[in-house]
């Protein structure tokens, strides 16, 4: 997976394609990321890339030409680009289903919009997506994008040390995760549950499927209504 990120501010993005999980996908050269400083591609000798908003308002407006110009420069690179994801809260929530659509392209470019946002005329022109995180407002784009690239390439297969592990956590089945434990067997006096020491597997992932609907129910019953449950399962809820 090539990733591109068109920004003003490359250095938020270093830490976390340089750290943990995603640092290591980079250096196997599983994902690639090609942080493009949007400021390169100013057209006058002050590199300022925005300006005031017509018909008035507070702040200023990322222009469109050296938003434009970034990209043409990222399209020299990945040709064959389908997916420019302008991250804004005005776009479409994001869910993990989105990132496992997206995992499955051969590359995704990032635009990260900053003060009052970007000129529309740039937005119509190359961005497929308009992305958003969730709905409040943060000051710009890039860790919107930290986050879309951080749960993407988990699910590129090589990147988590176990590809089993990706599908299998909270939301891929509209569930959350159930309750894990590891040594000691006891602390705080609070004992790790027996099912889990009996060593029948069958037992374990009955238990553990039983805990995760108990949790969603618990903690998130809006996602219940997306899953897909059992008969014997709802009457369990109906309990
Ligand atoms: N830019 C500012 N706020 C945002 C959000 N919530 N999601 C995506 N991009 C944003």
């Amino acid at each position: 997976m090539k990733f591109a990120v068109l920004t003003l501010f490359p250095e938020m993005l270093e830490t976390i394609i340089n750290t943990s999980i995603i640092g290591r996908a980079l250096s196997k050269e599983i994902i690639s990321c090609d942080i493009i400083n949007i400021r390169d591609y100013a057209f006058n000798k002050h590199h300022k890339v925005d300006d005031y908003t017509y018909g008035g308002g507070a702040g200023m407006l990322m222009q469109a030409e050296p938003v434009y110009q970034a990209y043409q420069a990222v399209k020299e690179k990945i040709p064959d680009n389908k997916r420019v994801v302008y991250l804004t809260p005005c776009g479409k929530t994001f869910t993990q289903k989105m990132a496992k659509d997206f995992s499955k392209e051969d590359s995704i470019v990032f635009l990260c919009g900053h003060y009052e946002g970007i000129d529309e005329r740039v937005i119509e022109d190359i961005v497929t997506d308009e992305v958003s995180i969730g709905d409040y407002v943060l000051t710009g784009g890039e860790l919107p994008a930290m986050i879309m690239i951080d749960s993407i390439s988990r699910l590129i297969p090589g990147v988590l040390n176990n590809d089993v592990s990706a599908d299998i956590e909270s939301f891929s089945d509209n569930l959350l995760e159930y309750p894990q434990y590891s040594r000691p067997y006891q602390w705080m006096g609070k004992k790790v549950p027996d099912i889990l020491l009996s060593g029948d597997h069958s037992k374990v992932e009955k238990w553990r499927r039983r805990q995760s609907i108990i949790r969603t129910y618990e903690k998130r019953p809006d996602l219940l209504e997306k899953a897909e449950l059992t008969d014997e399962e709802k009457k369990m809820l109906e309990e």
